[in-house]
């Protein structure tokens, strides 16, 4: 293990009619608000309604930024940046999924810098302050809403990165599962696929001696894995949407890796699939993983075979590790297919014309993967096998 230092700054607040908790929280932080949402499903839901009745009661100044799109774009960042600048915004209010709130915490970083926000997604400048950021959550997923990351893609140069700062971070966040009832069954599932990945990420790391933090993944991966099947065939049920809303949160918001990074070469892998291709981000790593894994069992059949045993309870009786693991990776690909996740490319009409320009973008800063490090080649041959 790793020395570290551990500090997450957002305040979680979680339950079934917690958003009129706004009441409480945003007066904090002053009286303009800039409320960022995507592409309607609140309108339709009534949440948007209810989030302005709430601002109204309190007396804020709202300004709006609507239509974000899942997989955020820069150009959607510069006008949050703008309209901070010109309403003079004292509080970012996301409402909706990571998407939403990547953007916001863009924008959050971008209305205190001079110049352009993707300097820090170049990681040619280092955010020195940010606007605070309150978010509403609307879809399990991503966990950004207790951590300093987000992901953007720049449409001109079809790239999509990551970058995170602790400015970043959500000051509150509120978490009401009932708000993720409307979530159509296929967004449920690329949730539950993303958080699982990010566990999965953590997992495959390569330090030792990290038996709590194994046993805390192993739990999220084995939680998810129950209440899946359950949830997509009942989306309102209360108790399985707090679950998984849980363990999007709990997956990303650096409770289960302390004292180790983990791989993180998949989401490279994948983030250059959505730049080129604009999918949706669970659906491109429900097809990439099972790949990344069988491609890189040799590298260490025993932590696989860890994965097996412990979270597909398979029988090691009698088999090599590298078969016991690879059985767990079947595993996993079956279940993502049982739960309706894709799981070639090709289901998104993806061929192989643009696999050397999408392995060159996860090259962009060099070879990547903390379990294994890849580079381009390699990257070729995991999208080759995903096809
Ligand atoms: O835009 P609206 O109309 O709101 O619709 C959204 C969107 O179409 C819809 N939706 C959200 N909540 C809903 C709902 N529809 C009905 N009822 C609700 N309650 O769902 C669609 C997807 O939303 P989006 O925000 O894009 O999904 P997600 O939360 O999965 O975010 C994906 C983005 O986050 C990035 C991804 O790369 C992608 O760009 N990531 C961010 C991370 C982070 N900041 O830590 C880590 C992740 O690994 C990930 O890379
Ligand atoms: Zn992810």
């Amino acid at each position: 293990m790793n020395a570290f230092e551990f500090h997450n700054p957002t305040k979680l607040i979680f339950g079934k009619g917690k958003l009129d908790t706004l009441k409480r929280e945003v007066p904090k932080y002053g009286k303009n608000v800039l409320l960022v949402y995507g592409g309607g499903s609140i309108k339709r839901s009534g949440l948007y309604d209810d989030v302005h009745a709430l601002l109204k009661e309190i007396g804020a100044e709202v300004t709006e930024l609507s239509g974000v799109e899942p997989n955020p774009r820069l150009s959607t960042v510069h006008k949050g940046v703008s309209l901070c600048r010109e309403h003079h915004i004292d509080l970012i209010l996301a409402v909706g999924g990571g998407s939403v709130i990547d953007c916001a915490k863009a924008i959050a970083v971008g209305a205190k810098y001079d110049g352009d926000m993707w300097d820090f997604v170049e990681r040619k400048a280092t955010p020195q302050d940010a606007l605070p950021l309150g978010t509403v959550l609307t879809i399990a997923a991503t966990g950004s809403e207790m951590n300093g990351g987000s992901v953007i893609t720049n449409e001109k140069t079809q790239e999509k990165m990551g970058w995170g700062s602790p400015y970043a971070f959500p000051a509150f966040s509120i978490l009401d599962p009932v708000l993720t009832f409307t979530l159509p069954k296929d967004q449920t599932v690329y949730g539950m696929v993303d958080m699982m990945s990010h566990v999965l990420e953590h997992y495959f790391h390569a330090e030792t001696n990290t038996p709590v933090q194994d046993g805390f993944c192993e739990t999220v991966l084995r939680t998810v894995i129950d209440t899946a099947p359950r949830l997509i065939q009942d989306l309102e049920n209360y108790e399985d949407r707090s679950t998984i809303m849980y363990c999007g949160t709990m997956a990303l918001n650096g409770m289960l890796n302390m004292g180790f990074a983990g791989d993180w070469a998949t989401h490279n892998i994948e983030h250059a699939v959505s730049a080129v291709y604009d999918i949706p981000h669970g659906g491109g790593l429900a097809i990439l993983f099972p790949n990344w894994m069988k491609y890189n069992l040799k590298s260490n059949p025993g932590r696989f075979k860890q994965l097996a045993v412990h979270v597909f309870h398979i029988d090691p009786a009698g088999k090599t590790d590298e078969e016991v693991g690879l059985e767990g990776i079947q595993a996993l690909r079956d279940f993502w297919s049982s739960i309706g996740a894709p799981s070639r490319l090709a289901d998104y009409g993806i061929d192989d014309s643009q696999i050397e320009v999408m392995a060159e973008k996860t090259v962009r800063f060099g070879p990547f993967g903390r379990f294994r490090t890849l580079n381009k080649e390699d990257v070729v041959e995991i999208y080759k096998m995903s096809l």
